[in-house]
């Protein structure tokens, strides 16, 4: 059995004062939840999170991680830092980094690859674009971003968490339906199959693109749909804890 994981996806915004708050109200609802709660959170609050966190049953993480382990890469953050701010979580191949960053497969496959050989876990996120899904190339794009993750990890991949994001629903207010996302989570399911059946039956495939209260029950019940990672609607905690209460 998967445990559901909601995950928020905190991008660049926040405060320390504005911070405290939305923390101390997730730390508070959690307790006593089914589902995993994680915040991804930029790097600069990571000790405030875990001092806010520690002890409760909310984890936490960051939004990307340098590809190198450590050295002359200025303005990078490296894997073994997240990790000595007590990090769970690292998403990597968000479809923001991928588009406004220029990250292709093979880097945000090197950095998964990165952040399980420092015992931490990748969110790694996929998804089509909407000309993509209108061009009917939906499997096929996500089947190219997944396959370097999977060589890159190998054996190692029970460790990892899928991401499934159509980038057309991404802070847009659109979501897909649960028929569609199931469809595809599906595919992933399978495709992580072919490198190690029993493996796949633990992964946990999240869905994120306009997850909100009113709409996180029917996708959460989708049959591979195992967790939400959560932008917009993780920012306040009545929305975050709602959804994290469907799951
Ligand atoms: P959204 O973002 O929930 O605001 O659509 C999800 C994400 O980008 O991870």
């Amino acid at each position: 059995m998967r445990r559901k994981l909601i995950a928020g996806n905190w991008k660049m915004n926040g405060s320390l004062a504005g911070n405290a708050t939305l923390l101390d109200g997730i730390r508070v609802g959690a307790a006593g939840l089914k589902a995993e709660l994680a915040v991804c959170v930029p790097a600069p609050y990571l000790a405030q999170v875990q001092a806010a966190l520690s002890g409760s049953s909310v984890a936490w993480g960051a939004q990307d991680l340098s590809v190198h382990e450590s050295g002359a890469y200025t303005g990078e953050v490296s894997a073994a830092m997240f990790k000595d701010f007590g990090s769970r979580y690292v998403i990597v191949g968000h479809s923001e980094r991928r588009s406004y960053h220029g990250e292709n497969d093979e880097l945000i496959a090197q950095k998964a690859a990165r952040e399980l050989a420092s015992g931490l876990v990748p969110i790694v996120c996929l998804g089509e674009t909407l000309a993509e899904r209108e061009a009917g190339s939906t499997d096929k794009v996500v089947i190219r971003q997944l396959k370097p993750v999977l060589d890159a990890v190998g054996t190692q991949m029970a460790g990892i968490v899928v991401a499934y994001e159509p980038v057309w629903a991404i802070g847009t207010g659109k979501t897909a339906t649960p028929e569609m996302a199931q469809q595809v989570h599906e595919l992933i399911r399978g495709c992580l199959a072919q490198g190690d059946a029993s493996a796949a039956t633990g992964v946990r495939i999240l869905y994120g693109g306009s997850m909100k209260p009113d709409n996180a029950k029917e996708l959460l019940a989708m049959a591979d749909i195992d967790g939400g990672l959560i932008g917009g609607a993780s920012l306040k905690s009545a929305d975050f804890l709602a959804i994290a209460q469907a799951a």
